[in-house]
């Protein structure tokens, strides 16, 4: 790779061990993906941020970075295994809250903004189009690729630390334009509403994508759509299609930059959309937890739970996972006081995926296709997806 003088002397050790082990990283992917310099960086987004993922290697890891390191770009990081402030309320553990706050410790040491969300974006960590990022959630990449035509690859937790601590990323990739063209046309033929619904339509791409061993789908026939929608069509792609970057004509920003796919198409219709929502609601299910916020609830959201809650009660396990930032706005606007008088909680900073909640609850209804993948797949819940309105219906009932 050619590296500019500032670069080598990073991994000369001029800038001190953090800086080296992150060029060391940097040049070692860069060289694996054949990308030929670093790109500048904008803004990075970290992941592995829960103890129960980083455990003890991965917190010596992170204090060892944080001896001499700082970050040179603005850096916020994934969802933690806990409510930094009411992790009690939602019954974590005291020695894994002990834990947990040991790592926010050593990222915060290094620079990093200790807010913990999967939807940076909407908390200020945004770059515009065309910008280089270093993001490592997979739903937000493909948000980021795709909805706001910024570019990054999905970076794992140590090479998002390493672009933090030097401001660089390897050239390859996503952040090249030979990459961001669209493989598949996927024609849909039925309307589409809704995060639940939208996250019924990620699954029904992102399978068909991996049965062609295709990645980047152009898709046709949405009139329009929120954001809200769209952070859950994009954490859905990504979580059954592994997709980081698609194109939505009329809708993303580079959906007629390049040319659009002609040889493979897929259509979807109703039927399709059916059979997947029903894939998506396990039998013999009894419902005792319910949550919403994955991706992260948006002001947007929570307002909407706010009407749908007002004067109720819930007579469930009820939880809306948000960062913290949103929660701050929700607690001016008065929806927080709305939404906790009826007995709902709110767990900022992390999700009902990251926090260690295995087995704890037998169903779970959530509005979002990628909840019910991990809620099935890492918490041992039976699932069902539904609407905002139904999930909060069913938390009242
Ligand atoms: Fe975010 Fe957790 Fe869902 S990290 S995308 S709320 S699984």
């Amino acid at each position: 790779m050619k590296l500019t003088s500032e670069e080598q002397d990073m991994l000369d050790g001029k800038y001190g061990k953090a800086a080296k082990k992150s060029m060391e990283i940097l040049t070692t992917l860069g060289e694996i993906f054949d990308a030929e310099c670093m790109v500048e960086v904008y803004g990075v987004q970290i992941a592995g941020v829960s103890y129960a993922n980083l455990g003890e290697a991965g917190l010596e890891f992170l204090n060892k970075m944080a001896e001499d390191g700082k970050v040179r770009v603005l850096t916020t990081l994934n969802p933690a295994g806990m409510d930094r402030e009411n992790w009690q309320a939602l019954g974590i553990d005291e020695e894994f809250a002990k834990n947990q706050n040991r790592a926010i410790d050593a990222f915060a040491k290094m620079g990093i903004i200790t807010t913990c969300s999967c939807t940076p974006y909407l908390i200020g960590n945004a770059p515009h189009f065309g910008q280089h990022i270093a993001w490592a959630e997979s739903s937000a990449v493909c948000y980021s690729n795709s909805v706001i035509g910024a570019r990054t690859n999905r970076e794992g937790g140590p090479s998002a630390l390493a672009s933090a601590l030097t401001g660089k990323t390897p050239k390859y990739g996503y952040h090249l334009d030979e990459n961001r063209h669209g493989q598949v046309l996927v024609e849909i033929n039925a309307p589409v509403k809704g995060t639940d619904e939208f996250g019924v339509l990620g699954k029904i791409i992102g399978d068909k994508l991996v049965e062609l061993g295709k990645k980047i789908p152009y898709i046709t026939g949405i009139p329009s759509a929120t954001v809200e929608e769209l952070k859950s069509f994009c954490a859905s792609i990504a979580t059954y299609g592994g997709t980081a970057l698609f194109h939505m004509e009329g809708i993303t920003p580079e959906y007629n930059r390049y040319p659009k796919p002609a040889d493979i198409i897929i259509e979807i219709n109703q039927d399709d959309l059916n059979k997947t929502r029903n894939e998506l609601i396990d039998d013999n299910l009894e419902i005792d937890f319910v949550s919403i916020g994955c991706p992260h609830a948006s002001i947007h959201e929570i307002a909407e739970i706010a009407r749908l809650l007002k004067g109720k009660k819930v007579k469930k396990e009820f939880w809306i996972t948000t960062a913290r930032p949103t929660k701050k706005i929700a607690d001016e606007a008065g929806y927080s006081k709305i939404i906790e008088d009826a007995g709902a909680k709110f767990a900022a900073d992390t999700c009902c995926v990251v926090a260690p909640i295995k087995g704890r609850f037998k169903g779970i209804m959530v509005d979002s296709a990628k909840a019910c993948y991990y809620g099935r797949a890492k918490n041992k819940f039976k699932v069902k997806i539904g609407a905002i309105e139904d999930c909060v219906k069913e938390a009242i009932a």
